[in-house]
Order: structure tokens, then sequence, then C-alpha cells
């Protein structure tokens, strides 16, 4: 799958967004982060994540999604949540929504911002990058966690470590051919 190139050649802003910013994209962000580290790209990907909702502003990580990371190895201490903001779309090259609700909210802020002409090609579903997706529609999205049981963080891992790997891939993939 090809990516929307770079504004600025070299160097690509993608932004992860779901409903809260304390759960799904926070720790998108920590298992993609590892694998930009691993993979020598992350200096060349700066990643950010936020959610269309502004509840949790400033606070640290949802503790059973810190939980989960922690178990795994990765390190979700830095996290802060932060709001979407319409600006951002000026700012990233991709916007990746964690499930198709947030795609629909992304989707309304996009038009509302900036009305006819919209780029849409640079707003699409995390899971569009997941190599292992069934046949429902459904399947494209990141269950929010926030409400159920904690076996729901262990999916949501598996399914951002998985979507992770397979998007450094195109990310390095697209560096290399946009290369200045
Ligand atoms: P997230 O989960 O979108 O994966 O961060 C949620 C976190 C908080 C709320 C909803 C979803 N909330 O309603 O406060």
């Amino acid at each position: 799958m090809n990516l929307p190139g770079p504004r600025e050649p070299g160097l690509y802003r993608l932004a992860l967004v779901c409903l809260g910013n304390i759960c799904r994209s926070p720790m998108a962000h920590a298992t993609l982060e590892a694998h930009l580290v691993g993979a020598g790209l992350d200096d060349r990907v700066h990643v950010r994540s936020a959610g269309t909702g502004g509840w949790h502003v400033g606070e640290p990580m949802d503790r059973r999604a810190a939980a989960t990371l922690t178990a795994a190895g990765y390190d979700p201490s830095r996290h802060r949540g932060q709001q979407f903001a319409a600006s951002w779309y000026d700012e990233f090259d991709l916007v990746l929504a964690m499930d198709t609700s947030n795609l629909e909210d992304l989707t309304d802020l996009l038009r509302a911002g900036s009305g006819a002409g919209t780029d849409t090609g640079r707003l699409r579903r995390f899971r569009d990058f997941d190599p292992v997706v069934g046949a429902g529609d459904d399947d494209r999205d990141v269950p929010d966690p926030y409400y159920g049981a904690e076996s729901g963080f262990d999916s949501v891992l598996a399914m951002v470590e998985r979507t992770s790997e397979a998007l450094t891939a195109v990310l390095g993939r697209t560096l290399r051919e946009t290369r200045a």
C-alpha cells in the first residue's frame, strides 16, 4: 500500500488518533516507536498520538494500557494525553484513526476545517496496514478496550504490534522512494 509523500523530503510526520488518547493510540505509538528504532528510522519518522476527545489531556496512559506495555517490554512513562485539532492536518503527512468512529470524527473535522478539496488521502485507518485482517469491515477497527476486560488490552497489543511492524516497512519504502 502506498502512502502520501512527506511534505518535507526525508522526514515523515505521522499522527495516531483514538478517542481518549490514553489506551489505543498511545499503545500504538509505543510499539511503532520501538519498530522505528529497530529499523533505524526513528529520526526520519516523527510520531504523535492524540484523542478526538479532550477529557484526558495532560494525563498519563490508562493504568491497564501502561501495565500491558510494560509487561511486553515497552516504556509507557513519557505519554501525556493530547487532543487532536484540525490544524494537525497541515502539519502531518498521515493521520491514522484507530477505529471507524474515530475515522468519522476525523473526517468531519477535516471537512469542517478545509471545505471543498480536502486531501482525504492523508486520513486512513491504522489497521489498513494490518497484515492480519479478516473479512468484515469491523476487522479494520482496533476495538476500544476502555470499558472492557483486561484481556482487551492484550488483544490491542497484538494488533498494534503486528501493524506497527508492517507500517514501519511501508514508511521505510516511502522514505527511500521520496529521498531528496
Ligand atoms: P482510547 O480509550 O480511545 O483507546 O484512549 C478511551 C479512553 C477514555 C475514554 C474513552 C475511550 N473516555 O470516554 O474517557
